[in-house]
């Protein structure tokens, strides 16, 4: 029985909800591995929208057990109110259908201070983050000083892992000229929460290698992008955790060897939240004709996207980091009706051509993409549901970029409607 490990193979918001929506209704188990609040996921199910941070997307289906796995970093309150939103939509989350590892650390309201008083710090090239406090508490996970989902159940530990937390964050604070954390009012906060929470927690781990040994499938989503990856990314402009398809198994307690198969999340062209180096950024008319055909807004900040041609060059060095078996394109129609277009093979560097993105920001900035140029379609690819209904061009494109990231098109995805997907290769059967 195959598992299937979704990860973003570009900068994120790839358009992961619709294809692990997909993939999720023939999953038994749907588990979150990293990141947290600061990930923004639509699903849309017949007609209903579904907006999801740090739930996983299985809660919207019936009889599925979602996970958030000790990979994650928790805001337990933004929690609270996500499931109650849910459940405001009908749907239905039990201690049955979620389960929180007891190892997952919590992000506190200091954390999201913290992260929002840097980057509003003048004197330091600020991240762009979305402010929730993700990166300050897998700090503190790192540091031995954050507070787990364990320590709520026992007031005592509870109050040593807070008086451990604030040593560093009170001190850090004072830096920063933020007032010191309320440590009384901050147990009080916790300790009410603590049933809602607790009634989740489970050994993630021993559910997970259980479900495992019984044949269920499990359906690893990833969230961010390969390119916000902690070690892999363009660093320091990235997220705080590992995105790449190996932290599945440690994001949740499982082997390597219980990934079968890696499905990359691919966009047909490139976006950017936030700073950073973005080679193939345009600052032109044909960008901002991306952003508007491709409604590139983030669903967390609001934020304008920045846009670009594809960027092969980079999609071929996340598949290779992730061991991507098969890439979801999607959003193909945002390039319907380009005369030309461009895809990004390598980049210029100081007189030298390179195919792939160096690791010194300040020569990943100084990287001039290496165009190719290809012929555009004027006819629609939306709602396209086999090779048939594409244009010849279009085909030609999606071919294009095969030979170039070296990894093959497992799906195709044409518009947001689920149905509206070629399927090649199904990652459960593969
Ligand atoms: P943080 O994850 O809030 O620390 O933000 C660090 C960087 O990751 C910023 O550039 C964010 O815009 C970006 N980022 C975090 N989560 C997402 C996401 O889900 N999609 C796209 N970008 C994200």
């Amino acid at each position: 029985m195959a598992n299937v490990v979704v990860v973003g193979a570009q900068w994120g918001d790839e358009g992961k909800g619709k294809i692990v929506d997909w993939l999720s209704e023939r999953a038994d188990v749907i588990a979150r591995f990293q990141g947290g609040h600061n990930a923004g996921h639509t699903l849309v199910i017949d007609g209903q929208v579904y907006k999801l941070n740090a739930l996983p997307s299985g809660v919207v289906r019936g009889g599925k057990l979602s996970v958030i796995g000790n990979g994650v970093v928790l805001d337990p309150w933004h929690l609270i109110k996500e499931i109650a939103s849910i459940r405001e939509q009908g749907v239905d989350i039990s201690p049955e259908t979620l389960m929180i590892a007891e190892n997952t650390p919590l992000i506190m309201p200091f954390h999201g201070e913290l992260d929002r008083a840097r980057e509003a710090q003048a004197s330091v090239a600020k991240i762009g983050t979305t402010g929730r406090g993700i990166g300050p508490c897998y700090e503190d996970k790192v540091g031995r000083r954050v507070i787990r989902v364990a320590d709520l159940a026992d007031p005592a530990t509870l109050e040593l892992r807070v008086d451990r937390a604030l040593v560093h964050h009170n001190a850090l604070r004072l830096g920063l000229g933020l007032e010191p954390v309320d440590k009384v009012a901050l147990l009080e906060k916790l300790n009410e929460i603590a049933p809602e929470i607790l009634q989740y927690a489970a050994p993630v781990w021993k559910v997970l290698n259980e479900k495992r040994r019984a044949g269920k499938r499990i359906l690893f989503e990833g969230a961010q992008g390969s390119l916000l990856d902690i070690d892999f990314g363009t660093y320091p402009f990235v997220t705080s955790s590992n995105v790449i398809a190996g932290q599945a198994a440690t994001g949740v307690g499982l082997g390597p060897n219980a990934i079968d198969f890696v499905l990359g999340i691919v966009k047909a062209y490139t976006t950017r939240v936030g700073e950073g180096p973005f080679p193939s950024e345009l600052h032109d008319e044909n960008g901002e004709r991306l952003g508007t055909r491709g409604r590139e807004f983030g669903t967390v900040t609001g934020r304008k996207r920045r846009c670009g041609w594809f960027d092969a060059a980079l999609v071929r060095q996340t598949c290779a980091i992730s061991g991507i078996n098969g890439i979801a394109l999607t959003k193909l129609d945002v390039l319907d009706g380009f005369e030309t277009i461009r895809i990004c093979t390598g980049y210029e560097l100081d007189g030298e051509v390179l195919d792939y993105l160096p690791t010194a920001s300040d020569q990943q900035a100084r990287c001039k993409p290496i165009y190719e140029e290809v012929e555009g379609w004027s006819q629609s690819t939306e709602g396209a549901r086999s090779w048939n209904d594409l244009p010849g061009a279009a085909v030609k494109y999606v071919r294009r970029i095969e030979e170039l990231i070296q990894c093959p098109v497992a799906l195709l995805s044409t518009s947001p409607e689920r149905d509206d997907t070629i399927l090649v290769t199904d990652p459960f059967e593969d």
